[in-house]
């Protein structure tokens, strides 16, 4: 029986992922761990406009879990869909993608990526666009590294849900992003975060890279009340531009 959490329903995995290389005992492992999560949005949560399936694994490590920042990313999305049709979004450190897939949905160019060695994350991610009956781009995207792919990339809207939570990487990080809001002008990237130690380090390398914060809101202040209940912390988004 599916268990209920809110607005979103897991359950059993059920979809082939016959073409896998793994041995079979790997392979009924991650079966067994793999749940397929629903979240909908909508002005009126009984009526929901659209929901997105979710592939998750919780036996793996970050990429393959819906992150509390994503949910709150995914949400300021679609709260701000009259800027996404049409519109070319790279989503970065994407993970399971929801903030992505839910552009896609309002009529944006997608490009999912996540750091080159994930192999099992860029699976999921067009399993999750098959499920969806979405058309994304997949891409390997390690932060500061320039693959000759990232120089054809020229999104107006950057997205990243909980992309800053490693502080080792928040240079590599800005460095990527600042190249990507360059090679676009007037593009934004709109990210959420947990708001750890690390702020004053963001504000530091924002200085650092020439960006300036358009808009800082607290994440809770946007989600419906069914969705805030399912999650906890203090999640911030920002909007950043380049000065
Ligand atoms: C905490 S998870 C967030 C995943 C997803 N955005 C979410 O919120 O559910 C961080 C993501 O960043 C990716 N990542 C970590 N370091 C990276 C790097 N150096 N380059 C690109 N992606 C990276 C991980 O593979 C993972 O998918």
């Amino acid at each position: 029986m599916p268990e209920r959490r809110g607005l979103e329903t897991r359950f059993p995995l059920k979809i082939g992922m016959g073409e896998k290389d793994w041995d079979d005992e790997q392979c009924d492992d991650r079966l067994s761990m793999s749940t397929v999560s629903r979240h909908c949005f909508g002005d009126d949560s009984e009526a929901p406009s659209f929901c997105i399936s979710i592939i998750e694994n919780m036996k793996e490590d970050y990429g393959l879990f819906v992150w509390p920042c994503s949910i709150v990313l995914a949400e300021y999305v679609w709260q701000q869909k009259h800027r996404f049709s049409g519109a070319t979004v790279v989503e970065l450190g994407a993970g399971t993608s929801l903030p992505g897939l839910v552009a896609a949905k309002l009529g944006a160019h997608v490009t999912l990526t996540d750091h080159s060695s994930s192999f099992q994350v860029f699976d999921n991610m067009r399993r999750v666009c098959e499920l969806n009956k979405l058309e994304c781009n997949v891409l390997g995207l390690t932060w500061g590294v320039w693959d000759s792919s990232i120089f054809s990339l020229r999104p107006t809207i950057i997205l990243g849900a909980d992309v800053l939570y490693d502080s080792n990487a928040f240079d590599n990080l800005f460095a990527t992003v600042t190249f990507l809001l360059q090679n676009c002008p007037g593009s934004t990237f709109i990210t959420s975060y947990h708001n750890r130690s690390g702020h004053h380090l963001i504000e530091f390398l924002m200085g650092k890279w020439g960006l300036k914060c358009l808009k800082l809101l607290d994440g809770f202040s946007f989600l419906p009340s069914d969705k805030a209940s399912l999650l906890s912390g203090n999640i911030q988004l920002a909007e950043i531009a380049v000065i």
